[in-house]
């Protein structure tokens, strides 16, 4: 059950258990992010992105804020061979560790990882993306929306998550929950985008790039 409960508990868990990872190391590395604690979008939002990357047949990801690997593992599946997955990361132990699980997938040539702040790393690379995933930290996300007005190909789709921030974007101020609540109200006010919020798990904002 999640922290706050977006949706009903038994439905929740009906979805986590239908929608659970097949593949073998997804479902460890998700067994350990939910071991740790660590958040992880989880294999709701993880099935989500990689029918979203497949449908629009992404071949150029940048994700922000990508921990030990395991958003970036379902990215690197759907990109498929000769696909690329940049992936940002500001603790070197988390990049280790995502280094280690990309080496016995054998899907070390989908990845570049860069250690350091995401937003910075970002800027090492001209795009245009395909697909771009902000997961960093909250305060951070209203900067994250230059760097995909910059970088993402028109047609191409930029997602959010914990857009529902465990439901403090209900009523509380602080600093992050303001960030997220004005990323949103910014993505839905933006006319070169189609934004959706989709209610799974923390919540998630669906972009596609019309202009
Ligand atoms: C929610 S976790 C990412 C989880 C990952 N996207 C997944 O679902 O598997 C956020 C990660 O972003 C990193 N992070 C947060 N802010 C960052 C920043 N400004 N630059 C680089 N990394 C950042 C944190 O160290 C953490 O590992």
């Amino acid at each position: 059950m999640t922290e706050f409960e977006i949706i009903n508990p038994q439905i929740y868990d009906y979805l986590e258990k239908t929608l659970a990872e097949t593949d073998p190391l997804l479902r460890e590395m998700g067994e350990y992010g939910r071991a740790q604690g660590f958040p992880i979008i989880g294999a709701q939002v993880g099935r989500m992105f990689d029918f979203l990357a497949r449908a629009i047949q992404a071949k150029q990801i940048l994700e922000l804020g990508s921990g030990f690997g395991y958003s970036a593992m379902w990215f690197a599946r759907a990109v498929g061979h000769g696909g690329r997955v940049v992936m940002t990361e500001g603790k070197l132990s988390n990049v280790e560790r995502a280094r280690a699980y990309f080496t016995r997938a054998g899907l070390l040539d989908r990845v570049e990882f860069n250690v350091g702040d995401a937003l910075e790393s970002a800027k090492r690379y001209a795009g245009p993306f395909d697909l771009i995933f902000c997961d960093i930290e909250k305060q951070d996300y209203p900067k994250a929306l230059d760097v995909a007005r910059a970088k993402l190909r028109i047609g191409g789709i930029l997602l959010y998550d914990n857009m529902l921030w465990h439901g403090r974007i209900l009523n509380q101020t602080d600093a992050a929950t303001r960030a997220v609540l004005e990323t949103t109200h910014q993505l839905m006010q933006d006319e070169t985008f189609v934004t959706t919020l989709l209610p799974l798990n923390d919540g998630q904002t669906v972009s596609l790039r019309v202009k």
